[in-house]
């Protein structure tokens, strides 16, 4: 059984329909990103430091679930230390010489932002180690016996990396980023601010209740908001007068069959094959991944970290378990065997 992932309205991908309204509506100050206030405020004393400094900034891996702005962090980053972006991804740079024609070419303190880091293959993760330790590419010249390494300086830079998970990174890799930040998904309150902005800068006409349907209903992911946004504003000029109104968002969330939690059709069927099938668990994360379907690091990285936030889902030493309340948001009865460790 295929899932279709690439239309999921709820997955917290990059979709190429979210490039028209997603790139407008990026913050590029960290007064105006909205949450991750940890993470946020650590940075801030970072950029103030070294722009006092004269210095670049150190290198800087972001981690955490897709959608929560990774991307638009390293574009502050860059725009409050006042140098230029350049942004890849992991499986995007494919030989050693592609990672060297990269960093030749930035500006002195620029920003590099590769996304996907953990997908770098090793012979380019190589390249990587000198040059964001002392700034620079160690190059073979020739081949066999007469073969000789020279050594080229680099521009200084920052390199920000972003992946779902730290852990999936090499020690080595991890150990050369001075600062680490772990984003984490949005409180409705926050989403709900973001969606005002959003729906500001778009010039769409929303009130509070409708802004807190779509903002509970976003699975604490802003991409997921601002899509839901543009999509229930259809709705609002089709069977409503323009504004979108609780209403008219119940109307198009409903239509869109994304609950009251944000839970969508698949999030569904995986809580309900695993009770079905499995008694609500423990069962491992091979097993559902075969049940349903997917691979289990999709499991992993886009489905599991929203249920497991909401509490539907928990993992155990032996195995996933949904708990009372995931049983409980779909009408189902626990069958007494059902425990919590
Ligand atoms: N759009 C997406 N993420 C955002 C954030 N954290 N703050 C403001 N706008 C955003």
């Amino acid at each position: 059984m295929e899932m279709d992932f690439e239309n999921r309205i709820v997955a917290p991908e990059f979709l190429s329909a979210d490039s028209d309204i997603e790139v407008s509506l990026r913050p590029k100050t960290l007064d105006e990103y909205i949450g991750q206030e940890k993470a946020k405020e650590n940075l801030r004393v970072y950029i103030e430091a070294a722009r006092k400094r004269g210095d670049t900034l150190d290198h800087v891996l972001l981690y955490g679930p897709p959608g929560l702005g990774k991307t638009t962090l390293a574009g502050i980053i860059a725009n409050e230390m006042g140098v230029n972006i350049r942004i890849t991804s992991g499986p995007a740079i494919e030989k050693p010489g592609d990672l060297a024609a990269l960093l030749s070419n930035l500006d002195e303190g620029d920003v590099l932002f590769i996304d996907e880091i953990h997908r770098l293959s090793k012979s380019v993760e190589e390249v990587l180690y000198p040059a964001m330790e002392d700034n620079s590419l160690d190059i073979i010249i020739g081949k066999g016996p007469s073969a000789r390494s020279i050594r080229i300086d680099l521009p200084h830079f920052t390199l920000v990396g972003a992946t779902t998970r730290a852990g999936q990174l090499t020690a080595p890799l991890r150990d050369r980023f001075g600062v680490i930040l772990r984003l984490e998904l949005y409180t409705p309150e926050q989403l709900g601010s973001i969606v005002h902005r959003s729906a500001g800068i778009l010039g769409i006409e929303i009130d509070e209740e409708g802004a807190v349907q779509i903002a509970s209903r976003s699975r604490g992911t802003p991409r997921i908001a601002n899509r839901l946004l543009k999509r229930a504003r259809d709705f609002a000029q089709v069977v409503g007068n323009g504004i979108i109104t609780k209403e008219s968002a119940c109307i198009a969330l409903n239509r869109m069959e994304i609950d009251e939690l944000g839970l969508d059709s698949i999030d569904r069927r995986l809580l309900s094959t695993m009770i079905k099938n499995y008694n609500g668990g423990p069962v491992g994360l091979e097993t559902i991944a075969a049940a349903i379907g997917e691979e289990a690091i999709t499991i992993e990285d886009v489905y599991e970290p929203y249920l497991m936030q909401i509490g539907f889902l928990s993992r155990t030493p032996r195995g996933r378990m949904v708990t009372p309340a995931g049983y409980a948001h779909l009408g189902m009865e626990t069958d007494g065997q059902q425990r919590l460790i």
